[in-house]
């Protein structure tokens, strides 16, 4: 290892600062790390080192860093105005390529300063910046000008360190980098420090900017949504100009989801081209800046949203921000989609690299709504049983006055009348039929018709003396107070303690207005964007680590709170409220380029289905479920014998391929977007060794045959036996085949009417 003098250290006695700073600075990049952990967005669980397979490399001579991992290769250099500069971002380069040592991009006129020309890694506002900056700060003089420039590094296994210094004031920003061996995807985080003696306050601070090799034909991809209508993809042509990706509502959100794709404009082909990705791990208010600036670069920056934002930061004190993942992928938008998945499920979720596969859950919110009690859940309970259910889950309605949305968010008792004996008797139950149970819970809010908004009245976010208005009848708890904090893992403790729960819904059912924290000094008032995030990710990390066994889902009104960050804490997500089996189809189709399948809740619900009034049979509705990880919430007392043996069938087929829906690689063969009659995704398992292929079909028309199936991901020279889960496959299809054949010649489905579905699968058989 080098530090920026030049000099080979030892890995565990190198001094992370240049030797100006030593009383300040820490001893190892890993007491860094920690001590970042420690106060920052970050948890401790996540900074335990990852196997040391990528490689970063510091050529001391041009001052430039290489990372290498999996397919990719990022580069970045040491200009003479000690500015960090991206060199390359893109597919793998040879070891053998060099890099010369970086200088500033002239700007082209007096009009456009060479720092807005320059791709910084890390910008702060200062020094005539136009570009969107990473970061933003006024000091109590006045002053609101900060230079930021290279001090030195640290390079430990696939963590690189720089820390920047301002060129006058005592502030460090340390940007952080962690290559991933598997996915070549990088973690970047900027951690910020004030040395200074007096407190400043920070308006704006990303994670970092992705600098996008020089190119004019790009095309960004992103998601954006409401409630009962997430995950819309949408494709625009980037431009000059910027493109903000946000959220103002104190959360995720569904108005857009903090992920982003560009590729070039010109490639159509899901799997093949170059695609740059990234998404940002973080819960609360947020945004990303897409940016293509007065000399046609573009620049991606992401962090918490610098609307309504306000920091103040005492000396000594430090900021970490979410961490911004990113990505390349030369496989298209399928590949990049294939890494993300990959990723989240090796990396990012509570079990990673080992999360368990989703049990197939029952659960009677469309059935029952808030009308649950021991009598019903339990003849529910059985019946779910009978299908082959592995979790029960009781949503909404069973604690405090819970009659409707009106009451009891915040009183969580059980209700007394509902279950007269307790939670005890129903979870028995459910054990006794083999299944493990689950329960529904909103930790974060309160209606003003509660025993606890009575009593604490000052809990909630607010602005004295103003409205606090309501949605869905409720309010926002303050969760970055501690007391708040403390009571809401005091009660959800105390339950999981209490009772045999291994799964929670955790629900989210309104953004926040109002968003002011009236106990703290107006200067600190603005850190609730902040403090509440952190606060809600410690509850999380401290249930989990006192109830290891406990499963937890992110829902949110639907799909509001699916992000990087909550997925470190909880093991699947609730996509959205809306259970129709063919609206699921794109918004499964949307929801996929960013999350894996294998997070994905997809309920088998009633038809004709509320949202759109749409008559669906059951083996569609099944079957787009099984898309994803299946869950069922139809009315079971409504069923018919003949359901429950239709039901009963594919849940013991989704069991057989369950494995490869959650865990494989996803080709999206067919996509439902723009109106598309049809949609078809293959899912390959990791071994290669077994597909499984879903059709779906609108409408038939004119009597066209459904497009022929051409499969991607198989091994060509391998003999694979095809199998319909629904006998829809052509008549004229071998039993087996080779890779190729199934590639290159295709399969026909024989789907015609409306509404439509088929399935099979594929399966290596000895030559
Ligand atoms: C939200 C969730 C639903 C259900 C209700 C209960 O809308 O998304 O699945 O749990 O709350 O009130």
């Amino acid at each position: 290892m080098r530090t920026s003098s030049g000099t080979t250290i030892n890995r565990l006695s190198f001094s992370f600062l240049s030797r100006k700073e030593p009383a300040c600075g820490f001893r190892t990049l890993h007491a860094a790390l920690r001590g970042i952990a420690l106060l920052g967005f970050i948890a401790p669980r996540l900074l335990q080192a990852q196997p040391d397979k990528a490689s970063i490399r510091f050529d001391q001579q041009t001052q430039v860093f290489r990372i290498d991992a999996a397919d990719m290769s990022y580069v970045l250099g040491i200009n003479e105005k000690k500015q960090v500069q991206t060199l390359y971002w893109g597919e793998r380069l040879s070891n053998a390529d060099s890099f010369a040592a970086a200088h500033p991009t002239p700007g082209p006129s007096s009009l456009d300063l060479s720092i807005n020309a320059t791709g910084q890694e890390f910008v702060a506002w200062g020094g005539g910046l136009n570009v969107e900056p990473d970061l933003k700060v006024t000091f109590p003089d006045g002053n609101r000008d900060l230079v930021l420039q290279y001090v030195s590094h640290a390079i430990e296994g696939n963590q690189l360190i720089i820390q920047l210094k301002d060129i006058s004031q005592e502030i460090y920003v340390d940007l952080q980098y962690q290559a991933d061996a598997t996915t070549g995807i990088l973690r970047r985080s900027a951690r910020l420090q004030n040395r200074t003696s007096s407190p400043l306050t920070v308006e704006q601070i990303a994670s970092g900017t992705w600098n996008l090799p020089r190119g004019t034909d790009y095309r960004l991809r992103y998601l954006a949504g409401r409630w009962a209508g997430e995950w819309n993809l949408h494709e625009q042509t980037i431009q000059p100009g910027k493109t903000i990706l946000e959220s103002r509502r104190g959360s995720t959100g569904a108005q857009n989801n903090p992920w982003f794709a560009i590729d070039r404009n010109n490639s159509n082909d899901q799997d093949t081209g170059d695609v740059w990705f990234g998404a940002l791990g973080w819960s609360g208010s947020w945004q990303i800046s897409v940016e293509q600036d007065q000399i046609q670069q573009v620049r991606v920056t992401g962090g918490p949203n610098s609307f309504d934002f306000g920091y103040r930061l005492a000396p000594g004190q430090h900021l970490q921000t979410p961490y911004f993942y990113a990505g390349y992928s030369h496989d298209g938008i399928g590949g990049a989609s294939r890494l993300l998945h990959r990723f989240e499920l090796f990396s990012i979720l509570p079990h990673a690299p080992n999360p368990k596969l989703r049990p197939v859950l029952y659960n009677s919110w469309e059935a029952t709504g808030f009308k649950v009690d021991e009598a019903e859940q339990e003849a529910l309970a059985e019946k779910a049983a009978s299908i082959g259910v592995e979790r029960f889950v009781v949503d909404d309605g069973w604690f405090g006055q819970r009659a409707d949305d009106k009451a009891g968010l915040g009183d969580w008792y059980v209700n007394p009348v509902k279950f007269p004996r307790g939670l005890k008797p129903l979870i028995d139950k459910v054990h006794s039929l083999g299944m493990d149970f689950g329960l529904w819970v909103e930790p974060e809010m309160v209606n003003p018709n509660s025993d606890l908004y009575r009593r604490h009245p000052d809990w909630i976010l607010n602005f004295t003396g103003r409205p606090r208005t309501e949605a869905r009848n409720q309010l926002v708890l303050n969760l970055a107070r501690a007391d708040v904090r403390d009571y809401v893992f005091r009660f959800l403790d105390k339950l999981l303690s209490e009772n045999n729960i291994a799964f929670l819904k955790w629900d989210y059912n309104r953004n926040w207005s109002e968003p002011g924290w009236p106990a703290v000094t107006p200067e600190d008032q603005k850190k609730v964007y902040i403090t509440y995030v952190h606060n809600l990710y410690s509850i999380l990390e401290e249930l989990r680590a006192k109830h290891p066994t406990v499963e937890i889902e992110s829902c949110s009104g639907g799909g509001s709170r699916v992000d990087l960050g909550i997925m470190r804490y909880t093991d699947e997500v609730w996509p959205s409220d809306n259970t129709d089996a063919f609206d699921r189809l794109l918004m499964q189709d949307g929801f996929t380029y960013a999350y894996s399948p294998g997070v994905m809740m997809a309920w088998v619900t009633d038809s004709p289905t509320w949202v759109n009034q749409r008559t669906l049979s059951l083996e569609y509705r099944f079957l787009s479920s099984m898309q994803g990880s299946l869950g069922i919430g139809a009315n079971l007392n409504n069923w018919k014998p003949e359901d429950f043996a239709t039901a009963k069938k594919m849940v013991a087929q989704y069991k057989q391929v369950r494995e490869t829906v959650q865990r494989g690689s996803l080709y999206r063969l067919i996509s439902p977007q723009n109106g598309s009659e049809q949609s078809v995704t293959e899912t390959v398992s990791e071994d290669q060794d077994r597909a499984i292929t879903f059709a779906f079909l609108h409408s038939s028309r004119m009597l066209y045959p459904f497009p022929r199936i051409y499969l991607r991901g198989l091994k060509p020279d391998a003999v694979y036996r095809i199998a319909a889960l629904d006998g829809k496959i052509s008549a004229e299809t071998p039993l087996v085949a080779s890779g190729a054949f199934w590639m290159q010649h295709g399969v026909d489905v024989d789907l015609r009417g409306d509404f439509q579905a088929a399935a099979f699968t594929l399966e290596t058989v000895a030559h």
